[in-house]
């Protein structure tokens, strides 16, 4: 009989990054459930993670507006901690459908903390963002950094973390937000990866797809920027080593009284360029590309100050750029059309 040391709950669980936490967590001796509603993900994912984790998911098919189904779920199994990474999360469509993001990132982690509480679960790590701090400030960035989202994603995140910090100062309630940098890679079976719902908004999935020649170049928006190479410098950190940020954080959920915000990123810049020169020795090929003009709103320079995730969470990042790129090949060469592939 293996005794679990916790029961988790991860909302958004079919998700890339869930995907990764649920093998992590299991890994490390947690018995972890799911709830999702494929909103922006596959259900084949589950059976990956249970081929990898070598154990099934309890699993619920819910919508973050569910509250008593959720806390119906939440009790059945017993959970002592939730991971919250249920919400949409492409910049530009928040700049499109405000609402549709404020209705779903904000009232859905309302209506989460409600199903928490009826449920009697006290321990939440929540999925933040470094797009909650001002962009127009130096790098490494601290968690005491100036604040400033610049698109209603951004400040959906930094919302919902003050949400979460007003309940939890006069509740049970003891959580850490998570900021996360710019997560990329993939695990090493290849069996899960990121699988973007129409054209990739971020460079590495972009990249890939255009490596397994899905797409016909990059475009490297601006080399203009304030940086060796010109191009925009960025802290991607592997998803495994974010996973496992995630299970430093609910083990030490027990030792934090009300909340805590904290950055999961390398410490380490890398410019676009960098990422193409890694991906072409990853994938063995060159990966044609063109610069073109910036895209508005992002930042010459942004990176981590770890620091703190060490001494709080005793949690660092372990895996290259290098490393990333070659896990995240093989998940796009294995499976070219995501989790559609036949
Ligand atoms: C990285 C760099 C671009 C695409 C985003 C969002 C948000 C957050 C982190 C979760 C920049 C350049 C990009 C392309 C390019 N995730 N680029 N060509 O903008 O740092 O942050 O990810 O919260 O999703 O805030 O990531 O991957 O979009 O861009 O040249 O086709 O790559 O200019 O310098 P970003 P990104």
């Amino acid at each position: 009989m293996t005794v679990h040391t916790l029961n988790v709950a991860l909302t958004g669980a079919s998700g890339y990054i869930a995907s990764h936490i649920a093998v992590a967590l299991a890994e490390d001796g947690h018995w972890v459930v799911g709830l999702d509603n494929f909103a922006n993900s596959s259900p084949a994912v589950l059976d990956r993670i249970a081929t990898i984790a070598d154990t099934e998911m309890p699993f619920a098919e819910l919508d973050l507006s569910e509250t008593d189904a959720i806390a119906n779920f939440l009790a059945a199994n017993k959970v002592d901690a939730v991971i919250h990474l249920a919400g949409l999360k492409s910049v530009g469509e928040s700049v499109d459908e405000p609402l549709h993001y404020y209705e779903n990132n904000v009232a859905g982690s309302i209506s989460l903390l409600r199903a928490m509480d009826l449920a009697n679960v006290h321990g939440l790590v929540f999925s933040s963002s470094a797009t909650v701090y001002d962009p127009n400030q130096a790098s490494p960035l601290q968690e005491g950094a100036q604040t400033g989202p610049i698109n209603p994603y951004g400040r959906t995140k930094l919302m919902v973390e003050q949400i979460i910090n007003d309940v939890a100062a006069t509740s049970a309630l003891r959580a850490i937000n998570l900021r996360y940098f710019n997560p990329v890679g993939a695990h090493p079976s290849g069996l899960i990866g990121e699988d973007p719902v129409g054209p990739p908004n971020n460079l590495m999935p972009f990249v890939m797809q255009v490596a397994v020649g899905m797409r016909d170049e990059v475009q490297v928006f601006g080399d203009d920027y304030n940086t060796p190479d010109g191009t925009g410098i960025r802290d991607y950190i592997h998803v495994c080593d974010l996973a496992e940020g995630h299970v430093a954080a609910v083990n030490a959920l027990a030792q934090v009284d009300t909340a805590n915000s904290i950055n999961l990123g390398t410490g380490v810049g890398s410019s676009v360029l960098e990422v193409l020169a890694a991906a072409e020795v990853a994938a063995d090929r060159s990966i044609p590309s063109r610069i073109v003009e910036r895209r508005p709103g992002d930042a010459d320079i942004s990176f981590a100050d770890p620091t703190r995730a060490r001494e709080l969470l005793g949690w660092e990042a372990k895996r290259t750029l290098a490393e990333a790129c070659v896990d995240h090949w093989r998940w796009q060469h294995n499976n070219p059309q995501g989790y559609e592939t036949t």
